[in-house]
This record gives C-alpha cells, structure tokens and sequence, in this order.
C-alpha cells in the first residue's frame, strides 16, 4: 500500500492550463475522488499521476518516492478508464490473466490469482465467456479485475461508472466501495457526478480550471463550502442562490433580497462586520432549508415536482425560480400562493465581488 502527495502540479498544453498549481495528498487506504465540472482538469491530473503525461511544474509522490522521472510501469498504479477495453476475441479468464502474462508471471500463479480476483468480483461463472456475452456491469467488473490481479499500490479511476445505467450505477457504486474497503487500496477515483463523490469519497477535492476550489470531507463541502462554486455544485436539488443587499437596522444586520428580509443572528451579524461588511452579497440556502410555514413570506408557486417521498417545489423569486424540497406530498397548482421560511442558521452568505465564503 501507498500514500500519494502531488505540489503545486502544472500542466499545460498550448494556451491552456490543464492544471494550475494542484496540491493534495492521499493517505495509505484513503479513497480520495476529484470532482469538478467538464474541462477542469480531472483526467488530466490522473494522467500525471499515473506517468501517461509529464508535469510542466511540481512534484509528484507515491510513498517516500519521488515518481515524476520513472515511466507508468515502475509506478505500480493501475488505472481504470472511462471506456476500459476489454480484449474482444479474449475470455473473461484471459483478460484477466493477460498484464500478468505479459509480466510473465508463472502460469500457476496466473491461475490462483485470476481466480482469487474473480470470486472477489463475483464473476467466477463467466470465465469462459468473452466480453460480448457480458452485461455492462460484468463487463465492468472485469475490467476492474484485470486493474486489480496486477495488486498495485495505488488505483486510479476515471469515470468508470459512467457508461452503466442508472440503477446499475448506483449499485456499482456501492460494490466499488467495499471493495476498495475490503482491499484497504489507496484509490483516487475520478468523476463529475457529486452524488458519486458525495457517497463514495473519504475524501473529495473540488476542481474548477484546473483549481483547487475545496478539500474537504463530504459533509465538510456539503456544511461549510469555501465559495459559490462548491457550494452549488455539491447537493441536488442545487442550492438556491439571491442577491442581496446588506442593510443596519436598529443594531441589526438584515439582508434584504428584495423579497425576503433576513434578520441575522448575532454570530453571523458578527462574521459579516468582521468582512466589512460588503453592501452586496449573495445569500445561499438549500432547498432542504427552506420550510412552507403560514409565519412565512407569501410567494407563487411556479410548478411542484412530486418524486413520491418528498416533492421539489418551484417557487418565483423576482425573475427567478427557487426550489425547496419538502418532505412528503405537497399538493398545488402553478400560481398558487403558499408562505415560506428560511432556515436562518443554515443560510450562506458569499462575497459578491469574490464568490468567498464570508459566513
Ligand atoms: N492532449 C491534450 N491536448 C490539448 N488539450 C488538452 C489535452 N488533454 C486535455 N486538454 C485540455 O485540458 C483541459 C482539461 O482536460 P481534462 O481532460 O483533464 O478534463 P476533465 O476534467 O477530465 O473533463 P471531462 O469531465 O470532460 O472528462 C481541457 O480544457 C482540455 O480540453
Ligand atoms: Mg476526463
């Protein structure tokens, strides 16, 4: 097993900045994903990691060593891509065994480990088939299994989920993880999808341009984002955002969205002053913060999506469209007036200028 650290990693290509000065480190058994939107470096990144690109700048290191000069084979990582090709005209039994012969590994070792990787991923009984008569999931699976008979130090993933259905997606999910569990292998796995991130990572580092936006355990991105960004990229339904202006009342710190008047509690009056305070900010709250309640301001209801357990609920926010998430069937038409309320201790206010996190 192996920790994994890259500093301050540069990669370019052209003009563009594929990677702009990434640093995080992977413990030993950590499950770290990299998360962030089309374009911002993700593949990239793993590329670097994995040998298949060399870094403009920075350092990369696994263990006590220092791999920036040693080629992908001297690295002991495997990585799992998006499209994994499996060997068409090969079994399930020999692409399996296939990095091994090719390491030349002595035959009957060949066999106790493709069979000690098969039973481990459930695909004993396919072994005689080829690719072709696999569903995507067994596919999948072997494609995992030829990444893991090699036991290398270090995993890395790349979207592997990602051309699996739905329900078979979120299963895998779950598989992948016990697995990786079970394994204790440090795995640095790649993906765009927050829900994947939010329920697989030890750990996520949040990209955007190549940037680090946020590391940080899930509920740590999801309690306390360090900027709008994260902030509306972890979490579904997203969260709502409104401009707001910063008004003194009487001693009090209010927000006034033009719709809603926020009266702040003390502690985050104090975090606001503390900033300046700006005289425009952005408030963000979840949709799970915000409660139908008959105390609350009067809005028009835009459209209600019912999903059976709760029901997404539109609302009009000035030319914008809210959303709260209420647990339970809510039953309105569009145009209908209902009263809301925001859940005060859970709201975040942003630097309008910046995107930072003032509280
Ligand atoms: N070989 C290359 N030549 C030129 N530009 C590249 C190359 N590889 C990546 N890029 C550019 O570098 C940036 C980062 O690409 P990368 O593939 O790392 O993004 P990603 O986060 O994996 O995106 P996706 O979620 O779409 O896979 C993009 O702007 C991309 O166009
Ligand atoms: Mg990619």
């Amino acid at each position: 097993m192996a920790s994994v650290s890259v500093k301050n990693l540069v990669k370019k290509f052209g003009k563009v900045v594929a990677v702009d000065h990434v640093s995080f480190s992977v413990n030993d058994g950590e499950f770290v994903v990299l998360l962030g939107p089309s374009g911002c470096g993700k593949t990239t990144t793993l590329r670097l990691i994995a040998g298949l690109e060399y870094p403009d700048e920075g350092e990369i290191w696994i263990g006590d060593r220092l791999v920036n000069d040693l080629p992908p084979k001297d690295r002991d990582v495997a990585m799992v891509f998006q499209n994994y090709a499996l060997y068409p005209h090969m079994t399930v039994y020999d692409n399996l065994a296939f990095p091994l012969k090719v390491r030349k590994v002595p035959r009957d070792e060949i066999d106790r480990k493709v069979r000690e990787v098969a039973k481990l991923l459930q695909i004993e009984e396919l072994l005689d088939r080829k690719p072709a008569q696999l569903s995507g999931g067994q596919q999948q699976r072997v494609a995992l299994g030829r990444a893991l008979v090699r036991e290398p130090k270090v995993f890395l993933m790349d979207e592997p989920l990602s051309n699996l259905d739905a329900k078979l997606r979120i299963y895998m999910r779950a598989e992948l993880k016990r697995l990786q569990r079970e394994l204790g292998i440090t795995t640095i796995y790649v993906t765009h999808d927050q829900a994947e991130a939010m329920t697989m990572a030890d750990k996520i580092v949040v990209l955007k341009d190549g940037r680090i936006q946020q590391i940080g355990r899930p509920e740590e991105l999801y309690n306390k984002p360090a900027n709008v960004f994260v902030a509306g990229f972890i979490g579904a339904p997203p969260m709502n955002f409104m401009d707001a202006s910063v008004k003194e009342e009487g001693g009090r710190l209010v927000l006034d969205t033009g719709i809603f008047r926020i009266e702040l509690p003390d502690y985050m009056a104090e975090a606001l002053r503390k900033a300046g305070p700006p005289s425009e900010v952005i408030v963000g709250v979840r949709p799970e913060h915000i409660t139908v309640d008959g105390d609350g301001v009067e809005v028009e209801v835009f459209v209600t999506e019912p999903l059976g357990g709760e029901t997404i609920i539109d609302f009009k926010h000035g030319d914008k469209i809210l959303k709260i998430k209420y647990p339970g069937l809510f039953k309105a038409k569009p145009g209908d007036k209902i009263r809301v309320k925001f859940d005060v201790d859970n709201i975040h206010v942003f630097d309008k200028k910046t995107g930072k996190t003032i509280v």
